[in-house]
């Protein structure tokens, strides 16, 4: 008699399985940039991340920088022109669809960028697993898929489990930069940080547009379609922990 294989639980998570086809170039970034993605043991799903997973920044990098870490950063608009723009800080992505991080690869390589590396992997159990408590200069995670429906809302990256974990990642000092264009998810975000007992607001409301963020393709599409842009900015709150 053959054995049922045991069943995988299922994990809500923020994002679909894609295909993960990738058009030449991509395939050419993939290959020639391979440095710079940082392989780590799974669970059971290839986006997932092993309990006792590990990398040491500093020796990836080669040195003691800041590190800024972002979620879903898609093709990489954003952390290509900033990782260009700030090469005293050392910036990891945390991606799930590889063809999104060829592109990445392709965009920082033509930027002229030394100091980003890529894990491929849901940022949420990268972020508790490969992070330290506390060691964290900035985190971004800017338009996350808004999940629309009611009875998606459960798969949204930002709820307070995700805030929880971003602060305690966050070193003192270290902020949480987001941006949406979709109103409902702005006021969701609103709500749960707003809230938080470590975090804090740090403009008392809607942050001002962060000056070094490039439009990305999704910031595009948003304003294309005539929805207003939300950023947010969350630092800790002093003496918010203990
Ligand atoms: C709506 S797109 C936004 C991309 C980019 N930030 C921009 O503004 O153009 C959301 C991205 O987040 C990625 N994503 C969603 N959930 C994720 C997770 N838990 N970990 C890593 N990446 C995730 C998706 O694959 C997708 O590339």
């Amino acid at each position: 008699m053959t054995e049922t294989p045991p069943r995988v639980q299922r994990e809500v998570v923020s994002f679909v399985r894609r295909s993960a086809r990738m058009n030449p170039s991509q395939e050419k970034a993939w290959r020639e940039h391979a440095d710079w993605v940082i392989r780590v043991p799974k669970r059971l799903t290839s986006t997932s991340v092993a309990s006792d997973a590990h990398v040491d920044w500093a020796s990836v990098f080669g040195r003691d920088a800041p590190l800024v870490v972002e979620i879903g950063g898609g093709t990489g608009d954003v952390i290509a022109a900033v990782a260009a723009a700030h090469p005293q800080r050392d910036h990891v992505a945390f991606e799930v669809f590889e063809p999104a991080v060829a592109s990445t690869l392709s965009k920082c390589a033509r930027a002229g960028v030394a100091n980003l590396r890529v894990v491929v992997a849901n940022g949420v159990d990268a972020l508790g697993t490969l992070i330290e408590d506390r060691s964290l200069a900035e985190l971004w995670t800017f338009f996350p898929d808004p999940w629309h429906k009611k009875r998606h809302h459960k798969r949204r990256l930002v709820s307070r489990p995700f805030a929880d974990l971003v602060a305690a990642k966050l070193a003192d000092g270290g902020v949480w930069r987001l941006a949406t264009d979709w109103a409902d998810y702005a006021s969701a975000m609103r709500e749960v940080l707003d809230d938080h007992p470590v975090l804090v607001n740090r403009y008392n409301g809607w942050a001002p547009r962060w000056e070094d963020r490039p439009q990305s393709r999704y910031e595009a599409k948003g304003i294309a379609a005539g929805r207003t842009i939300y950023d947010l900015c969350y630092g800790i709150r002093e003496g918010g922990r203990r």
